[in-house]
């Protein structure tokens, strides 16, 4: 089983001809409200890739949240672990601009709220995997690393946004999934001076033990395992992107349910790239996810994994 801790958000969407600089107004044609939020895409990504998914956060007592745990359960999500607060359900504004490409704000509302004392304890088990993402307190995702550590089960954590990770944290995850620039800020503390993806998926691999996997966009991603046994790269599905929104969640999404489902890491992260290419294709976060049938087509025309060049 995957265990997503994290945050559930309402996008409300924006196509502008150009993402606006500060202070500019930018005209655009339409705009819609999406299912969102980090935590929720990567459920869903994971839920259509084949896992046993449950959501563990927050949402408000409103309608946004309604509608965003109708359409978890519409995606075989479990979200008993899903609590109703005072606070609005998470709100994100997106500008999509023509080349696919966005800024994200959030309202962070009752994802503030998410604890980790709130996945249940029948879920935390050796043969469950537990998924977190950076849009919930920092300290409850610390708490979460150390009630699944502590029961053996495996713990992976999306970087996303970018925020600093303790020592400790790092020493108890068994996966980080970040970008190049939040590896960097994983790695902030180990003071590199070689800033490259690879050098750094390898310095923190080998300095907490863990398997950290990097994602390069249209360039494909990279893997080192723990103290830098192995490594691997792995090229991007070419796609002609309509809106990269929740490609990043769907990597990371179907990369923790392909390892959850007993695939080896190379294979995982070969799935995980090409389920990320196929997301993009259409607008919204989790409406172009693709489904495990769709994955397994586009993988003919995805590239080989290779060793990692040292
Ligand atoms: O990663 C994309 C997601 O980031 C959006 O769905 C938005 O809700 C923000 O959380």
């Amino acid at each position: 089983m995957l265990v997503v801790f994290g945050s559930l958000n309402v996008d409300l969407v924006l196509e502008v001809p150009r993402i606006p600089r500060p202070g500019e107004t930018v005209l655009g044609s339409r705009s819609v409200t999406k299912p969102g939020g980090k935590g929720a895409n990567q459920a869903v990504a994971a839920a259509r890739a084949g896992a046993v998914a449950a959501m563990v956060g927050a949402v408000g007592d409103d309608g946004f949240g309604d509608t965003l745990l109708t359409t978890l359960a519409g995606e075989r999500v479990d979200t008993e672990g899903v609590r109703r607060v005072s606070e609005p359900t998470g709100l994100a504004m997106i500008c999509v601009d023509t080349a696919g490409e966005n800024s994200i704000a959030v309202a962070a509302g009752a994802n503030a709220k998410a604890r980790a004392a709130a996945i249940p304890t029948q879920y935390l088990e050796p043969g469950t995997s537990v998924l977190m993402q950076m849009e919930v307190p920092a300290v409850q995702n610390w708490a979460a690393i150390d009630r699944a550590h502590a029961v053996g089960a495996t713990t992976i954590l999306n970087l996303a946004p970018a925020q600093p990770i303790p020592g400790h944290a790092l020493d108890r995850l068994d996966i980080l999934v970040a970008n190049a620039g939040e590896a960097e800020t994983a790695a902030a503390a180990l003071d590199l001076p070689d800033r490259s993806p690879t050098a750094l998926a390898a310095a923190l691999s080998r300095a907490h033990d863990l398997t950290c996997v990097v994602t390069l966009g249209g360039e494909g991603a990279i893997a080192v395992t723990g103290r830098g046994a192995n490594g691997y790269r792995v090229g991007a599905l070419p796609i002609a992107a309509v809106d990269t929104t929740g490609a990043g969640d769907t990597f990371t999404g179907v990369l923790a349910a392909a390892l959850d489902t007993g695939a080896a890491l190379p294979d995982a992260l070969r799935r995980a790239g090409c389920a990320a290419a196929l997301a993009c294709e259409g607008l919204g976060a989790q409406e172009a996810m693709p489904t495990a049938a769709q994955i397994e087509r586009a993988l003919r025309r995805m590239p080989a994994v290779e060793p990692l060049p040292a």
